[in-house]
């Protein structure tokens, strides 16, 4: 069944409602979430969550169904209120399952009823939930929870209304087994063991896909006033060393972009299975801990999800289709960061970069996967979440700022996040505000923006911005005169050379390197060891792709250790390129499988059930 015979099934059934956003079954237009209460248990031993949710509603046609997204959860009891009024019980559907959107749940509201409470519980295999064995933690003593609901994750441990056009303000009330701590994307008392219940507040409202929970050994360090770091015991000082910036960054950020409207900012480190590097929860960023590189070459990714509290959390895509509007704004809000606070050369770095692993992605993609606007029918929004609608829509606003200047520009971009905060924008309706606030006061100017290509065509146009590193090429000869064998390995400057330059060293290096030269390059740079997460990975790239075995252990523990998505995807992609390769990535997959999130499983099995 496509998503859109899904929908129209339920739309009959709920009085011909017509529903937007592809990946809702919600009747938003009619009723509405306002306020979403929550009170859960958190059960390891079982590991779901149950209890129950208030919702109050703001209705606004006098239809009396209440349409909710699910995605297997287990309803046991639904009870609707009105004003101060006792609840009763309603009664209520839950719709056929669909594989990407799931099950709509329709509730039967009273005329007057403005609460609806839903007794439920989470099942096993929840989408948005990972739930880590103790082993799986730094310290191995206690066991970890932790939510990622974006895109439609959400609702696979709340019924809501699961569309980033629907925003509401939430209360919960969390209880942990004794000793952990819960932590939520809302107003919270930090570093303080509660012995077992939390309570939580979000004042702002926010879309649901931004609705996050964490448990486990946790603890604080503040960074400075509103700004602090949760992590492991033992992994606590070093983030806090490593993310000493932060305060400086939501300065930056604020003199570009204006105020920071969600009052404190702080981040998370999660387990190394967190599948994510990062994800943009409002006040509470969640991190992969693979980001602690020592030497803070890694922090853009703090300032990528700093950046979303203005573009995204604060003007909000209106589908998934509309991502761009999320990511790619906030890439460019991200390197403008960089830039105010390591320099115009780091900025290129990253840049340069962003723009070789886009062009790169795009090779691989069809057509319709390489506009900005993206065509999702029947897909899942996982699957528009490529480099595209990050670097593409990088480089459409870089070329905005290139051809109308950065004052005018940055004019242009704080007024856009002050007319629109807290509501959710189309990219239809960016492009009108474009026009209106941009375009059409400088028609000449506004002829140089290849409008419809960068939003509706594939590749990028040929006058879109090409990032330059002079850092680069002076990176590129040293590699042309080892490879010439003017300069041997340990007269590389490799020992001064920052991540970026490493990475992009590594990429530069022909495809067919010999395995003497790669040992070379291990014994005077030890990269088989290398700590640094990124540096290692496309070594790894490289080792598979040329048998380089001296690095297969490692290859191993790498893979078996971490679960973000973004380090270990390529390298088994790379893996199943030859038999023995495939084998291998079985063997090691057969161990690391339990340790993955339940969607990068998802994703790995089918990888290698392709090849197998
Ligand atoms: N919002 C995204 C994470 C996300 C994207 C979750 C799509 C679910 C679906 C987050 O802000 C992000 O972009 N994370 C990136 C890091 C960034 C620096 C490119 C990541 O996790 O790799
Ligand atoms: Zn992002």
């Amino acid at each position: 069944m496509s998503i859109a015979e899904a929908q129209s099934e339920q739309q009959m059934s709920s009085q011909g409602s017509v529903a937007e956003d592809q990946h809702s079954y919600s009747n938003s237009h009619e009723v509405t979430i306002r306020h979403l209460h929550l009170e859960l248990d958190v059960d390891f031993q079982r590991e779901v969550l149950y209890g129950h949710v208030i919702l109050s509603l703001d209705r606004k046609v006098a239809s009396r169904k209440l349409i909710l997204d699910t995605m297997d959860l287990d309803i046991t009891k639904i009870e609707v209120a009105n004003g101060e009024s006792d609840y009763v019980a309603t009664t209520f559907s839950l719709g056929a399952h669909h594989p990407i959107i799931g099950s709509p749940l329709a509730i039967d509201l009273g005329d007057r009823v403005n609460r609806v409470r839903i007794v439920y519980s989470t099942t096993l295999g929840a989408t948005a939930l990972q739930w880590l064995s103790p082993q799986q933690t730094a310290g191995k003593q206690h066991p970890f929870m932790f939510t990622q609901s974006q895109p439609i994750n959400a609702r696979s441990w709340i019924p809501l209304q699961d569309s980033p056009q629907v925003r509401f303000t939430y209360s919960a009330r969390i209880r942990t087994p004794p000793g952990l701590l819960a932590i939520m994307g809302a107003a919270n008392n930090p570093s303080e063991l509660a012995g077992g219940e939390y309570e939580f507040e979000m004042f702002q409202p926010i879309p649901s896909y931004l609705i996050a929970l964490a448990v486990g050994d946790l603890v604080f360090r503040p960074l400075g006033l509103r700004t602090g770091v949760y992590a492991e015991p033992s992994v606590v000082d070093k983030a806090a060393v490593e993310f000493s910036d932060t305060e400086q960054m939501i300065k930056a950020t604020e003199a570009l972009y204006g105020e920071y409207r969600w009052d404190r900012y702080d981040l998370l480190v999660l387990p190394p299975s967190f599948p994510l590097g990062g994800m943009e929860n409002p006040r509470l960023t969640f991190l992969t801990p693979t980001i602690l590189a020592g030497d803070k070459s890694l922090v853009s990714l703090i300032a990528h999800e700093l950046a979303h509290s203005w573009s995204g959390n604060l003007v909000t895509n209106a589908t998934w289709s509309d991502f761009w509007l999320n990511e790619g704004f906030t890439t460019y809000v991200e390197r403008r960061v960089v830039e105010e606070l390591y320099g115009r050369a780091r900025e290129e770095m990253e840049a340069t970069l962003g723009r070789a692993v886009l062009q790169e992605e795009m090779a691989t993609l069809d057509g319709n996967a390489q506009t900005l606007h993206m065509d999702l029918k029947d897909r899942d929004p996982d699957e528009g979440a490529t480099r595209v609608p990050y670097e593409k829509g990088a480089l459409f606003l870089r070329q905005l700022e290139e051809v109308f200047g950065r004052t005018v520009f940055d004019q242009f971009l704080r007024a856009y996040f002050e007319r629109f905060a807290f509501k959710s924008m189309t990219t239809e309706g960016f492009v009108a505000y474009l026009k209106a606030e941009l375009l059409d006061s400088d028609t000449h100017r506004a002829k140089l923006i290849p409008l419809e290509e960068w939003l509706y065509e594939p590749g990028l146009p040929a006058s879109a911005p090409n990032p330059h590193s002079d850092a680069f090429l002076r990176v590129e000869e040293q590699a042309d005169n080892w490879l010439r064998g003017v300069l041997s390995a340990e007269e590389l400057n490799g020992g001064g050379w920052t991540t970026q330059e490493w990475l992009h060293f590594m990429k530069y290096l022909p495809k067919d390197l010999d395995q003497a030269r790669m040992r070379q390059l291990d014994r005077a740079f030890d990269l088989t060891d290398a700590r640094n997460s990124e540096i290692a990975h496309q070594w790894l790239l490289i080792a598979i792709r040329r048998s380089y075995e001296l690095a297969y252990p490692r290859l191993t523990s790498y893979l078996q250790s971490i679960g973000r998505e973004k380090l270990i995807k390529p390298l088994y992609e790379e893996l199943i390129k030859s038999d023995e390769g495939c084998r291998r990535a079985l063997a090691i997959y057969q161990v690391a499988r339990p340790t993955y999130h339940p969607i990068i499983i998802a994703k790995i099995d089918k990888l290698l059930s392709a090849a197998t």
